[in-house]
């Protein structure tokens, strides 16, 4: 596993030391070694769903309309990507309706060009009663070498409802 494939697959927080790596690192394949559910979080914690119970992946491109005046990428538009990644994983996780009950650690490790080509993913890595966390990410591609650099990640807790819009459980079998 390499080094910015550990950040992402211990999904918590990405210390300056990772981080740093995470800006320069060629990355290819950690990404796919993440979604496989590799690493010390898997095996760390039993209640991470398999792959196929809770993850999302959306690839994009970067809009001159969706960028700042500074020719990046707006950072509410990656909350946004990363907020419709989190709820595809856990409603496919859940196979129910689900609702962002909350976001937190945010960081943005790395702007992201007008042009660039980014994919979102996003996990499932623990599901609780009626809530799952997830952790999502914004990952950029250079398209014509494959050098992938983490950009933006965040962790969510989303929460399956009925059709109340109330809490309900997740089946975890
Ligand atoms: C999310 C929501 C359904 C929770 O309803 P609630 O009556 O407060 O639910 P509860 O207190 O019973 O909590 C339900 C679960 O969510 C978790 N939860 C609720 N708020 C949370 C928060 N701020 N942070 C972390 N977890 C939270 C609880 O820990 C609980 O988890 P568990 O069942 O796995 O133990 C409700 O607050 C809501 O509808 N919020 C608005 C959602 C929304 O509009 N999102 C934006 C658009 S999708």
């Amino acid at each position: 596993m390499n080094r910015v494939g550990g950040v992402a697959m211990r999904g918590k927080l990405i210390n300056t030391k990772t981080r740093d790596a995470a800006r320069s690192a060629t990355v290819q394949g950690s990404q796919e070694s993440w979604l496989q559910g590799e690493g010390e979080m898997a095996d760390k914690e039993q209640s991470i769903p398999p792959l196929e119970r809770g993850h999302a992946l959306i690839a994009h491109r970067v809009f001159p309309g969706q960028s700042n005046t500074n020719g990046t990428l707006f950072g509410g538009e990656a909350l946004r990507w990363m907020d419709e990644a989190a709820g595809i994983a856990a409603g496919r996780c859940a196979r129910k309706a689900v609702v962002t009950a909350a976001m937190d650690r945010v960081e943005f490790h790395v702007p992201i060009m007008s042009g660039a080509l980014v994919e979102t993913i996003a996990r499932v890595t623990k599901i609780g009663r009626t809530s799952m966390q997830v952790i999502a990410e914004v990952w950029t591609e250079d398209l014509f070498n494959g050098e992938r650099t983490l950009a933006t990640s965040a962790n969510f807790v989303m929460v399956a409802v009925d059709d109340d819009g109330r809490p309900t459980p997740v089946e975890t079998e």
